[in-house]
């Protein structure tokens, strides 16, 4: 059992505690690096928290723990699931949520698809929208650099390459909020099923129009036959296009926001960047390390009894490796408290590793990179607006961001 009796509970998903998780992980990885935590849940269903570095790599790679608990537990002991109108499904029919072979069949589709050369062909278009996004801006002293600038490059990115028509963009985006959004009481809950809803018909129906009548964008490409005569049903395209869509910006979101944070939090790695505009590559990969965008890997669940430094996770027992905390882990990382953009031998695990490896880094990449430099060539003198402290972090336990950066110049 881990020595769990020193370590205070928390509840990791709480906007309190995101806004620094760092010392609780730094006493995780120096005391229970296989954490039992039972905080805000029943005791015989704790979720195991993983977070040194080694372990979290090694759990994201070991096909021992799976996406899918209807793979890690006989139907018998199955818990109840709380019931759900069928269609909501659509949200977990993708392969971020399943094991091989449907995940490896999903996968292929995408990485044929997705290429890294499709992705440089966007360099352009992204360069296009930073410095729009910032002519507008900048048109105040003061901006929420969310809103204007760190949202809308990947949302438009993304949505161009799916081939979402532009008159649709802030619907769909309401509907993707609304139903992002917490929802803890009765009301709340209704207004998230009517964001769903008109959510989901709207995918439904773009999918249906690219089957019948292709354009040359990312939704008519996959909804089209592979060379075996293979094609993704409605249902598996429908959950494809909400993957890409969701993955696919609120984690870029992060970066960019997160990232400028970062910069303006350590003004010497700011004015470092802005003086040489080519380190924006290990920039980027410092900017993901410490701040990685998906904090805690989405869960996974034991196949089987599994022993992680001495603890045994049993059959069925819910997982989250903790990316946060591997980031910063002594043992990998030498001074891993301090932003260097300079850093070498960055080998942060902010895309995952494994069967599940992001396949957005080309894209993510691209847009941190453009979306750097751009910022802090036209706005050297870019500085906060608020007090650091008062900040606000989404709550939440997987991504990690804010929810506003108020900026002046
Ligand atoms: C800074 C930006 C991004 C970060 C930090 C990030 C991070 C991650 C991580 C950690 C995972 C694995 C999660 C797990 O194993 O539990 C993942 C999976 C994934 N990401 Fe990203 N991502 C980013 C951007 C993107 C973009 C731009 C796209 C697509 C346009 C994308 C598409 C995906 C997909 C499809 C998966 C699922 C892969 C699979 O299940 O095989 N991501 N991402």
């Amino acid at each position: 059992m881990a020595a769990n009796n020193r370590i205070q509970p928390v509840n990791m998903a709480t906007s309190g505690f995101k806004a620094n998780p760092f010392p609780f992980y730094a006493q995780l990885r120096a005391e229970a690096p296989v954490y039992r935590m039972t905080a805000n849940r029943p005791a015989d269903n704790p979720l195991w928290i993983i977070t040194r570095y080694n372990d979290v790599a090694a759990v994201l790679k070991d096909e021992r723990f799976v996406k899918d608990l209807k793979n890690a537990l006989p139907a018998y002991q199955m818990p109840k699931a709380a019931w759900r109108p069928a269609f909501f499904h659509l949200l977990d029919n993708n392969m971020l949520a399943m094991d091989a072979p449907d995940h490896t069949r999903l996968r292929a589709f995408i990485h044929k698809i997705f290429t890294t050369a499709r992705v440089e062909q966007m360099r352009l278009r992204v360069e296009q929208l930073a410095d729009e996004l910032l002519d507008t801006a900048a048109k105040n002293r003061r901006f929420d650099l969310i809103e204007h600038y760190a949202l809308p490059i990947p949302l438009i990115t993304i949505s161009e390459v799916l081939g979402i028509p532009r008159a649709d963009y802030a619907q769909m985006y309401r509907w993707k909020k609304g139903l992002m959004s917490a929802a803890s009481q009765p009301l709340q809950r209704l207004g998230r099923f009517a964001n769903f809803l008109g959510f989901a018909n709207y995918i439904r129906a773009l999918c249906h129009r690219r089957r019948v009548d292709p354009q040359d964008d990312l939704i008519s490409a996959l909804a089209q036959p592979d060379e075996n005569g293979d094609r993704l049903s409605d249902a598996e395209l429908q959950g494809m296009v909400i993957l890409l869509l969701v993955a696919g910006h609120e984690t870029a979101v992060s970066l960019i926001s997160s990232g400028t944070l970062a910069l303006l939090q350590n003004r010497d790695q700011f004015d470092l960047l802005r003086q040489n505009p080519a380190l924006v590559k290990p920039a980027t990969e410092e900017i993901l390390r410490y701040y990685p965008p998906i904090e805690t890997a989405t869960d996974r669940y034991a196949r089987e009894d599994v022993t992680i430094e001495g603890v045994t996770i049993p059959r069925g027992g819910q997982v989250r490796a903790v990316i946060a905390a591997a980031n910063r882990d002594p043992s990998q990382f030498e001074n891993p408290e301090a932003f260097d953009i300079t850093r070498e031998n960055n080998k942060h695990l902010s895309f995952g590793q494994g069967m599940h490896y992001c396949m957005g880094t080309p894209l993510a990449r691209l847009e941190g990179h453009v979306a750097f430099n751009t910022l802090l060539a036209r706005l050297p003198t870019l500085r906060l607006d608020v007090p650091p402290d008062s900040l606000i972090w989404r709550s939440g336990l997987t991504f990690r961001r804010l929810e506003t950066l108020p900026v002046t110049f």
